[in-house]
């Protein structure tokens, strides 16, 4: 006896009218025709030629951060300098309380839209690592309905921060704090290497921050170039640091926003580096098109790093939402949809296939960035996957397709109505429903 057998889906992958079989946490199998050959289940539920994804993944976040818009006063010139600014004014207003109130409202969010893996950068540029503390906490209480994976953030440089600023009796140095944080249980090593003092110093905390992640076996990711300065190019040491560590396929470089005013012969060179260094690619579509290019007049720079040619040349590139009513962004609301539209038109990325990747750099990719286990829809993953009143993934971020169910572990932990219209015109159906207005 089955525990749940979902029939009549359409995977993201291109298959249509599956069903999917669940026995306890995990799916055991996944073909057309197992209700017809007569499997029992607890529970049934009809797709009806709807979209089956697994989970939305989010890359890139600051959980920290959320939910403090207005905190203690909001960002009147937009900028990612006056970001950090405003962030540095509200870290010693911070509560340990409020900080997990927040975080795990946002997490009430994400559930509600299916995202259901979120990678969170924790700054620990902060003597007491009250942050720190809190999203550990909130990674624990939050586990049954999502993962929560924390990155280590010097948000003020590990080079650049003295914590003697914040605490005249701090022993520790930044980088020190930042191995304290390890040892509490962080998950990945980041960094900031735009943001020290000089190119020199940025490339030196690349490789200061590379080698603790070699000795402790884990995984690295930078905020790497976020400016519109096309001569910051960490990236490019971050990846040759990568190869010299061994650490390819466990190395993320965020934002990469400088390549984007980079000039074209040596983006060139750079992009098979990156490839062929097994480094992936996050792009925040959302805040770059909001913080980037802010020192232009007209015209003015996108700012997003280049995507479509980074998936050609075989970087594995996701979207992040980054932030969400915080001092860096007003707006957001845990849609990875949402993302994934403003990628696809700050990218130009509107072919079939351009759509396509969209859609899987707000699922298939970051679980891969992330190292998820078990993320799919296949036999032997868990059964965590999303219902939406879409057709298709091209259809799902056209509508920003309403979430119809949300499962974790074989378990609906949300659901919300379908979106229908019920109209009385001759001759027209009497029920409309947005999925089924498609052209052609
Ligand atoms: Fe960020």
């Amino acid at each position: 006896m089955l525990d749940l057998l979902i029939t009549d889906a359409n995977l993201p992958d291109g298959r249509l009218g599956v069903d999917v079989a669940v026995a306890g946490e995990r799916i055991v199998e996944v073909a057309p025709g197992i209700a017809a050959r007569g499997a029992a289940a607890v529970e049934r539920v009809d797709a009806g030629g709807r979209l089956l994804s697994p989970p939305f993944v989010d890359a890139h976040f600051h959980m920290d951060a959320t939910l403090s818009y207005g905190l203690p006063r909001i960002n009147a010139s937009g900028t990612l300098l006056e970001g950090i600014a405003l962030w540095g004014e509200l870290k010693p207003l911070l509560d340990h309380q409020a900080i997990i109130d927040r975080a795990i409202a946002y997490c009430d969010w994400a559930v509600a839209r299916g995202l259901l893996a979120i990678r969170s950068h924790v700054d620990v540029c902060d003597p007491r690592l009250m942050a720190v503390e809190a999203l550990l906490e909130v990674r624990d209480r939050v586990k049954p309905y999502l993962d929560l994976q924390l990155v280590a953030f010097p948000q003020d440089g590990v080079l650049r921060y003295d914590p003697r600023r914040d605490d005249p009796g701090c022993r520790l140095t930044a980088l020190q704090l930042l191995e304290k944080a390890l040892d509490m249980g962080v998950d990945v090593v980041g960094g900031i290497p735009h943001f020290e003092r000089t190119m020199a110093a940025g490339a030196e905390s690349v490789r200061l921050l590379v080698d603790v992640a070699a000795r402790r076996g884990l995984r690295v990711d930078m905020h790497c170039d976020e400016t519109d300065d096309p001569m910051s190019r960490h990236i490019e040491t971050l990846a040759a640091e990568t190869r010299r560590a061994g650490l390819q396929g466990r190395v993320n470089g965020s934002h990469l926003t400088s390549m984007h005013s980079m000039d074209n012969y040596y983006v060139s060179k750079l992009i098979p580096l990156i490839a062929e260094s097994g480094v992936s690619a996050v792009a925040n579509p959302l805040i770059n098109i909001t913080i980037q290019g802010r020192h232009d007049t007209y015209p003015k720079r996108r700012g997003m790093t280049r995507v479509p040619e980074l998936i050609a040349a075989g970087v594995p590139t996701a979207f992040g939402h980054d932030c969400v009513m915080d001092p860096w962004y007003s707006l957001g609301s845990a849609d990875m949809l949402e993302v994934a539209q403003m990628g696809l038109h700050v990218a130009q990325m509107t072919s079939q296939q351009g759509m396509r990747d969209c859609f899987d750099a707000v699922t298939r990719v970051p679980a891969g960035v992330l190292g998820l286990d078990g993320y799919g829809v296949a036999p032997g993953c868990f059964a965590d996957f999303v219902l939406l009143q879409a057709a298709d993934p091209v259809e799902a971020i056209r509508l920003r397709a309403t979430r119809l169910g949300v499962w974790r572990r074989g378990r609906l932990i949300a659901s919300t109505p379908a979106q229908t219209a019920q109209l009385r015109l001759a001759s027209r159906p009497s029920q409309v429903d947005f999925q089924h207005h498609r052209a052609g």
